[in-house]
């Protein structure tokens, strides 16, 4: 079989005992992708995909008089309606993946691929590997959720490995607290051979904990593993470039590194999140996603974060937001009277977490404390940040993200005056 668009001479040699063809679903594999008018002609009379030769209708606001029900079109929407919206955008939107490829340090736009968010390429992953009701997915708790949301949607099984939940040998690293214990994922795999991806978060959510590259390597190089691994790296750059699977990226076919513009970038709204593999596993991703899935307005949005001035602003941004994590931690710890615990978990993403503590003083983590003080810091108070006691290592947990400098100010104030009263 083979992988429909990829030149031979990009078929993976790397890791040898990786064959793409037997980790991709059959069907998949078959597919001949929908091939969409864009993908022929972009320019000229465009007479061929049934778009609306006039254009949109929405009134510009100087064609427009506002009217009590019809307010003027706010300003910043100018510049999205000169945009080509009655057009279909790129299916493949090249300038974008040439820049990240770029920022990134990978060869090429054939590296990349784009999604409707990480969330979408979390799920596209599972649809071309696992085999719904047969396959399964590995994940290690506490981790984000919508691995696990997604396979149960795509009805694939998942596998928990839960990290390393002692706090005996410090935070992170190949043996500290929320470290992958990597003897039993291997035990994992070796035990059920339908496994065909691994998700690794890093840092993790909710955990702020980078999974050093050895760890990553290691489960690479594991033979008996056959599928993926896909290492989330949504947080990556609140850590430190050389933190990055990404340099992993040209060596290892059965990687792939998702990233996303929604977290350093500042644009959750746009939705758009990144894969960086081997060609073979983008060339299969490209030819089963929606053709047109990333919109007009969010590619011509991304290419602007992507410039270099908007990627030196984004970096101040990020130092800006470390520090105040540093700030913060800081802060918190003199609460410790009140019944805060010191922070858990690496802290190499943009939030923190906290346990809040039984009020006699005896240091144990309090789950039913620290809900009542979320839904009261929510309702009463309008600071809403996120209860995490449920999650594996995690009890009497908060989350919270780094605010701006105001926001940390108001979040400390309100959560030493509810530590007082609860
Ligand atoms: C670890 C992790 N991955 C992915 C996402 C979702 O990213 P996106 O906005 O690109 O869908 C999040 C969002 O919170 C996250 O925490």
């Amino acid at each position: 079989m083979t992988i429909l668009g990829l030149p031979p001479s990009l078929y993976p040699k790397s890791p040898a005992h990786f064959d793409i063809e037997k980790v991709i679903r059959p069907n998949i594999l078959a597919l001949h992708p929908y091939r969409c008018a864009r993908d022929d002609y972009s320019e000229g009379i465009l007479l061929d995909a049934n778009e609306n030769a006039l254009g949109h209708s929405i009134p510009s606001s100087s064609t427009q008089k506002a009217t009590q029900s019809e307010p003027e079109l706010a300003p910043e929407l100018q510049s999205t309606l000169s945009l080509d919206l009655h057009r279909y955008p790129s299916p493949t939107h090249d300038p974008i993946k040439s820049r990240l490829a770029e920022l990134r340090g990978i060869p090429g736009p054939e590296f990349v691929f784009l999604g409707v968010g990480s969330d979408e390429v979390i799920d596209l992953l599972m649809r071309v590997c696992v085999a719904p009701e047969r396959e399964k997915i590995l994940i290690t708790p506490p981790t984000y959720g919508m691995y696990a949301v997604c396979a149960q949607v795509n009805d694939v099984g998942i596998v928990k490995v839960p990290l390393e939940l002692s706090g005996n040998n410090g935070e992170g690293g190949e043996h500290g607290r929320f470290s992958v214990r990597i003897e039993e994922v291997k035990k994992a795999v070796d035990a059920d051979p339908t496994i065909k991806l691994i998700f690794l978060c890093s840092p993790g959510n909710p955990t702020g904990t980078l999974v050093p590259l050895s760890t990553v390597r290691s489960l690479l190089e594991y033979e008996n593993f056959k599928g993926i691994v896909v290492v989330d790296e949504a947080y990556i750059d609140f850590a430190g470039s050389e933190a990055s699977a990404v340099s992993l990226v040209k060596e290892y076919a059965n990687l792939c590194v998702m990233q996303t513009l929604s977290k350093s970038f500042g644009l959750a709204a746009i939705r758009l999140g990144i894969a960086l593999a081997h060609p073979a596993l983008i060339q299969i991703l490209m030819n089963t996603k929606a053709p047109y899935n990333i919109s007009t307005p969010t590619a011509s949005l991304a290419l602007s974060a992507l410039s270099p001035s908007a990627v030196d602003a984004m970096r101040d941004k990020v130092a800006t937001l470390v520090a105040s994590r540093g700030q913060l931690l800081a802060k918190l710890t003199e609460l410790a009277p009140l019944g805060l615990g010191a922070a858990v978990g690496g802290n190499d993403a943009n939030f923190v977490m906290v346990p809040v503590l039984e009020k006699s003083g005896n240091g144990r983590p309090d789950n039913a404390r620290a809900q009542a003080i979320y839904k009261r810091l929510a309702e009463e108070e309008g600071v809403v940040v996120r209860y995490r006691g449920g999650e594996p290592g995690c009890a009497g947990c908060l989350r919270i993200t780094v605010g701006s400098a105001e926001e940390n100010e108001v979040l400390l104030s309100r959560l030493g005056e509810l530590l007082r009263k609860v």
